[in-house]
């Protein structure tokens, strides 16, 4: 089972709660950072919020649910060791982990039903990075500043 750093705008507030739900279901410990509500708010806000916990190891991997999955991903993505993916099905999700070692999964309420992004949170937990020829492009990622 893995600890999971969730976050959302109000674009992603539902699929936050219901992914939210089905992750804890399945035993996984899941820090609700928010946003609680459907009341406008700013995604960076809550990106930093859980890339700042997946940085610091305090949990394995973060989700984060915005609109479109993008803004939250290209958020995360300024936080030093942040390697978030926006992820549209089970294949991204997939090749998110296995190729890029993803530490956040970042989904799109507007563009991924439930269904799917359920199955996508599945696989992304359940994959693991290759290694192998990854690594020395996964160091190039962590080298640029
Ligand atoms: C909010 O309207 C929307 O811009 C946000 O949820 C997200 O899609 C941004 O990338």
């Amino acid at each position: 089972m893995s600890s999971i750093a969730a976050g959302c705008d109000h674009g992603g507030f539902l699929l936050k709660n219901l992914l939210i739900d089905y992750l804890t279901e399945q035993s996984h410990q899941v820090i609700d950072l928010g946003t609680h509500s459907l009341e406008r708010v700013d995604y960076p806000d809550y990106a930093e919020a859980v890339a700042r916990l997946v940085a610091a190891g305090e949990v394995d991997f973060g989700l984060l649910v915005c609109g479109s999955g993008i803004g939250v991903c290209i958020a995360a993505n300024k936080i030093q060791g942040i390697r978030a993916a926006t992820v549209y099905d089970v294949t991204s999700a997939h090749l998110s982990r296995e190729h890029n070692d993803a530490n956040i999964i970042c989904l799109g309420e507007r563009l991924t039903g439930p269904e799917v992004a359920k199955e996508a949170v599945d696989v992304f937990l359940q994959s693991n990075f290759q290694d192998g020829r990854h690594a020395a492009r996964i160091k190039k990622i962590d080298d640029l500043r």
